[in-house]
């Protein structure tokens, strides 16, 4: 049996990988992309959703669930236009992947597979995430909850990180091979991801410069990608107290950077045979962050998981734009980031430069996407921007200096980034493991 047989290959599919997708933000995406794929694109596409999980279990529990949505959703349109339902369901199809991204030989397996069963991708968002976190410290949660309400709920303090977690070995002890650490919530926020990313560009790229889109990677960071938390000289986290922030503070700087002349030797390299070409064009890298919402990425019992739900509402209802708090509506800008006509965001970003793009809420929960402020970046790289609503407690305007100092930064992470992608590349080669692509 070829391996393509059994996987949807619909004509004038629309290809989407979503990492992480049986819970939290990353339900949220599949079922917001089935709602907006269905209003907003016409009848003749079709939506390919593929989802990873780490194991079967959560991979057929995520279909069951999705198809339960897109069900729904078909009744409720069915409602207004009797017969519509038989065709909107046809135009959805699920597939499901494995995918551990602390195994760097799992991401090379899926990588493979999907280059070697799917005839493109459109857009990767690459949602799967952990926080390496041991605990909260109680006191310090009350007392800051208590005198700093909207702060400490945007911007909490008080999260126990683990220090110094590293991710299991890549290779088996009897080949002989020395591998160095790889930072754990590093290897799961960033490393794999940008493998995967690396793996999957040829399939990324296979749009013609004719059409009005571009293969895109989506990058999940978060409100708490603060300058204080990455070192650079140790840009997995290992020796830091807050990695997980580290982790998306690398996430934004490389993502923004990613766009930019000096990154560019790094960054078509990293997306080597991927274009552009009469069929290809170069694929993008956009950021993006779900506000807050509540998820299991902060493990609670029961009651508390309650009062943080109560908690994040009032913090929304006292003006905090950015409690998104259901997993719908944090999806928000990652689903327009896939959506969206190129042209649309090349507009935007001509006019407003390349940003960070967050899903907002007004008091009534109405959700938007919103560009959230880069420090050393602002809102668009521009000094002297207008500010904006929604800063965090750390935040510094813009200056020439700040900005420089930013792109350097992201040029060095680009560099060393591909260097580590290489020496283990080379390091799972000489293992005699290494998963070959061609
Ligand atoms: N919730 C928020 O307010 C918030 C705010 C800012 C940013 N984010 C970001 O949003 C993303 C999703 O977070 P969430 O809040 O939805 O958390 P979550 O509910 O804990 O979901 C995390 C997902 O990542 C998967 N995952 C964890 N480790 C993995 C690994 N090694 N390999 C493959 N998959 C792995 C999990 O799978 P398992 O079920 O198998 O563990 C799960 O599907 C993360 O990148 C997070 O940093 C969330």
């Amino acid at each position: 049996m070829s391996q393509a047989e059994n996987i949807p290959q619909p004509e004038n599919g629309f290809y989407v990988l979503v990492t992480g997708a049986n819970s939290g933000l990353g339900l949220g995406i599949g079922t917001r992309l089935i709602d907006e794929f269905l209003q907003t694109r016409p009848q003749t596409e079709s939506l390919v959703l593929i989802i990873t999980t780490r194991d079967q279990r959560k991979g057929d529990a995520t279909i069951a669930r999705l198809q339960e949505h897109l069900r729904k959703v078909c009744k409720n349109h069915e409602r207004t236009l009797p017969g519509i339902s038989r065709v909107l369901q046809q135009r959805v199809h699920f597939r499901q992947e494995r995918l551990d991204l602390l195994s760097l030989l799992s991401v090379q397996r899926l990588s493979k597979r999907l280059r070697d069963t799917t005839p493109k991708l459109d857009v990767v968002i690459c949602n799967a995430g952990i926080g390496g976190w041991t605990g909260i410290n109680w006191p310090l949660a009350i007392w800051s909850i208590v005198t700093t309400w909207r702060k400490a709920l945007s911007y909490p303090t008080f999260k126990i990180s683990g220090i110094g977690w590293v991710a299991k070995p890549q290779i088996a002890a009897d080949k002989e091979v020395e591998e160095p650490a790889l930072g754990e919530v590093f290897c799961a926020n960033n490393f794999g991801h940008y493998l995967l990313g690396h793996y999957v560009a040829p399939l990324l790229a296979r749009h013609p410069p004719s059409e009005d889109t571009r293969g895109r990677i989506i990058w999940i960071s978060s409100l708490e990608a603060y300058d204080f938390t990455f070192d650079i000289e140790d840009m997995q986290g290992i020796g830091s107290r807050v990695p997980y922030e580290s982790s998306k503070r690398l996430t934004d700087i490389m993502a923004i950077t990613s766009a930019l002349p000096t990154t560019s030797k790094a960054v078509d390299q990293y997306l080597e045979a991927s274009g552009p070409s009469e069929k290809t064009t170069k694929p993008r890298i956009y950021v993006s962050h779900p506000g807050i919402c509540g998820t299991s990425i902060v493990p609670l019992p029961l009651i508390l998981e309650y009062l943080m739900f109560a908690a994040f509402y009032l913090a929304r209802w006292l003006g905090s734009q950015w409690h998104c708090v259901t997993v719908e509506k944090g999806a928000v800008a990652m689903v327009w980031l896939a959506l969206a006509k190129q042209s649309t965001l090349d507009s935007m970003e001509r006019k407003e430069g390349v940003g960070k793009w967050g899903s907002a809420t007004d008091f009534w929960g109405q959700e938007r996407v919103e560009r959230s402020e880069v420090a050393g970046w602002g809102w668009g790289g521009k000094v002297g921007e207008h500010k904006r609503k929604g800063r965090d407690p750390y935040a510094q305007d813009l200056t020439k200096e700040s900005q420089d100092k930013f792109v350097e930064s992201g040029k060095k992470c680009w560099e060393d980034m591909e260097q580590l992608r290489l020496e283990w590349e080379h390091r799972l080669r000489q293992a005699g493991v290494s998963i070959e692509m061609h």
